[in-house]
């Protein structure tokens, strides 16, 4: 290969065949640089995003419950830590010696650690930057048994349900036998509460959605104006999954490094699913998945679902 030739990063790759499909569209990961991951953190405060304190309440009321199923000195491996905070709670209940945050955002990674690391002196924490669509890599120093792999927040939610299984699955295969899966899922509910949850009043979903053009500049050298783009999100019953788009205002191209696509105004790139379970329907993919004594809780409303799952 000649040494002049440009280095071509594997998500310039993976972002420019997603904008070049029918119909276009984005992988939710790209949602979280740094300004993304802190517009996240603003969604899980905003009144109408449910998901985020239902869960919290969930593991208030039932976290001793949980904290009795887990092994003490366990290993908790987090899957998409982001900020960390959840860890904190988790921390106090079941009081782990080791803690491994994953994450695709690798300096809000390190930073998140870091604060860990700052509040609990005595825990282990080792953070690994990976994508969870891919194969998880845990280099060798994680300690293998009593492992519990930590899934909050429903972001289970952003796979398809086939891949959500094959997650399941790749998760369950760092398991030895003592090892256990605790979930978090957002459950079926009245459409009005979904839609609310992603249209908040203040707009910050919608700040969220526009960043992801903001991020793929950087990324690919793309040249989205993101005047002329809008959010647009809604339930899509059939499918059983919120969908997040940008929509174009107007008739534009859109040009990046070596490629343009033109857009006309009322197409939509397609950003984000977020896919809302039965409990049933859920557990049955644990159960595809190899995993066995499930058990669950939920909020006295069933807006919001934990699953603890033995390997
Ligand atoms: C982090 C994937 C769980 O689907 O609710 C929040 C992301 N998108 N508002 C979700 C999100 C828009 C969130 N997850």
């Amino acid at each position: 290969m000649p040494t002049d030739s440009p280095v071509v990063h594997p998500a310039q790759e993976e972002i420019v065949s997603g904008l070049s499909r029918e119909p276009p569209m984005i992988p939710p990961k790209y949602f979280y640089d740094s300004h993304g991951s802190m517009l996240f953190e603003r969604i899980t405060r905003l009144p109408e995003y449910y998901p985020t304190r239902t869960e919290r309440s969930i593991m208030g009321t039932h976290g001793r419950d949980m904290a009795q199923r887990i092994p003490a000195e366990s290993t908790v491996i987090e899957l998409g830590a982001g900020n960390c905070e959840k860890a904190h709670e988790l921390c106090s209940l079941i009081r782990p010696a080791c803690y491994v945050p994953i994450d695709i955002s690798a300096d809000f990674l390190h930073d998140a650690a870091q604060a860990l690391r700052d509040a609990h002196p005595t825990l282990d924490v080792r953070p690994v930057v990976a994508d969870l669509a891919a194969d998880i890599d845990l280099d060798g120093e994680v300690p293998a048994e009593r492992r519990l792999v930590f899934y909050p927040g429903s972001s289970i939610g952003n796979f398809e349900p086939d891949d959500a299984a094959g997650l399941l699955s790749r998760s369950r295969r760092l398991l030895d036998g003592d090892g256990a899966m605790l979930v978090g899922v957002d459950l079926v509910k009245e459409e009005s509460v979904l839609h609310a949850a992603y249209n908040d009043a203040e707009n910050v979903t919608a700040a969220f959605n526009l960043n992801a053009l903001a991020h793929l500049n950087r990324l690919i050298g793309s040249n989205f104006d993101l005047r002329e783009w809008r959010h647009h999100a809604f339930f899509n019953h059939a499918r059983s999954r919120i969908e997040m788009h940008l929509e174009a205002l107007v008739d534009t191209t859109v040009a990046w490094m070596g490629g343009e696509r033109r857009f006309r105004r009322g197409e939509r790139i397609h950003t984000e699913n977020s896919y809302k379970y039965g409990i049933e329907d859920f557990a049955g993919l644990l159960d595809r998945a190899g995993f066995s004594s499930i058990v669950c809780w939920t909020d006295p409303r069933r807006w919001f679902a934990v699953f603890l799952a033995h390997a």
